[in-house]
């Protein structure tokens, strides 16, 4: 049973016949095969959405199965069920189950317990669906059909911002897998959690990346400036303190002007203009937020069609 909760879930070797299929779902949007026909796929989300929510319920209707949409705070899990009865329970209803929630640990004990694909849609910890689809956004870009992954590797892509927040420790993940450098900026004190640093060691990337307090120093040479939200979602309280400490780090047509000249921006979304990146920069011809944010859906779709059971197995 193949799950989808970090980066490393797929090996290197996997990736390009991954990056082909979005590539093909893509290309033949409405028209392609249906891996997902008879199949129901649930969504459990603790968490607000848009991007992530609606990829996955129109990308699972384009596969031909059904998306069955689960508010936490709906079902019984919200209410103190376990984790592990949930799990069960659901592995006999339904195929796949897709999780975005707080705590890392609770995607790891729905795979673990169940009996059904896990793909994760952002925990505290990472944010897989995003960086693939990222990491395919800049292949497109930058490769060839045939060899769509081998181009990101040895491409720079500097992380600008709150640099222990999900997405930042999925981009250390996503680089290190790509063979792409990766540096980041930010204040000191907001480091990733102990949890993604043991992780990190584990897969052997303790020190797969740099990191500065210029931001500056980070971008330079880079292909690309990345940046997301100060204030993740459960961080509401700290709201002031880190927009603060953090105003130094605005990605701005200055900062942008000290990348390479072809530096492409990306920003997951949402973004808030005047904190982390300016109006300006979002607009620019050098920003590709909505085609990573489009590629949500194409990327997951494959993702999906290569952890997909065939139907009665
Ligand atoms: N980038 C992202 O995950 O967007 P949502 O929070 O809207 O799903």
């Amino acid at each position: 049973m193949k799950h989808f909760l970090k980066e490393t879930d797929f090996r290197l070797s996997e990736l390009d016949g991954l990056f082909a299929l979005a590539h093909e779902f893509k290309a033949h949007r409405g028209r392609h095969a249906a891996p997902l026909a008879g199949q129901t796929w649930a969504m459990i989300f603790s968490k607000s959405s848009t991007r992530t929510r609606v990829s996955f319920e129109v990308g699972i209707h384009e596969l031909g199965g059904n998306p069955l949409f689960l508010n936490r705070n709906d079902i019984q899990l919200g209410r103190g069920e376990t984790i592990a009865d949930t799990a069960r329970v659901l592995s006999r209803f339904v195929h796949g189950l897709i999780v975005r929630t707080f705590d890392h640990a609770e995607v790891q004990q729905l795979a673990d317990m169940g009996t059904i694909p896990v793909i994760n849609a952002l925990t505290d910890l990472l944010h897989p669906c995003q960086i693939y689809a990222d990491a395919f956004t800049l292949a497109e870009r930058w490769g060839r059909s045939g060899d769509l992954v081998g181009a990101l590797r040895g491409r720079k892509i500097a992380f600008v911002g709150d640099r222990g927040c999900n997405v930042a420790n999925s981009w250390i993940l996503g680089a290190n897998l790509l063979g792409m450098k990766i540096s980041l900026a930010g204040p000191a004190g907001f480091d990733a959690a102990p949890e993604f640093n043991q992780l990190l060691a584990a897969e052997g990337y303790a020190n797969g990346y740099q990191f500065t307090t210029d931001p500056y120093e980070a971008v330079r040479d880079a292909d690309v400036v990345y940046t997301d939200v100060w204030v993740s979602m459960g961080k509401e309280e700290e709201t002031a303190e880190r927009i603060r400490v953090m105003s130094p780090f605005t990605v701005n047509a200055g900062l942008m002007a000290a990348a390479k000249p072809d530096a492409l921006f990306m920003h997951c979304l949402p973004a808030h203009a005047g904190q982390e990146v300016t109006q300006e920069v979002l607009d620019s011809p050098r920003s590709i937020i909505f085609d990573q944010a489009e590629n949500r859906l194409h990327m997951q779709k494959a993702i999906m069609a290569k952890l997909a059971q065939p139907a009665g197995a």
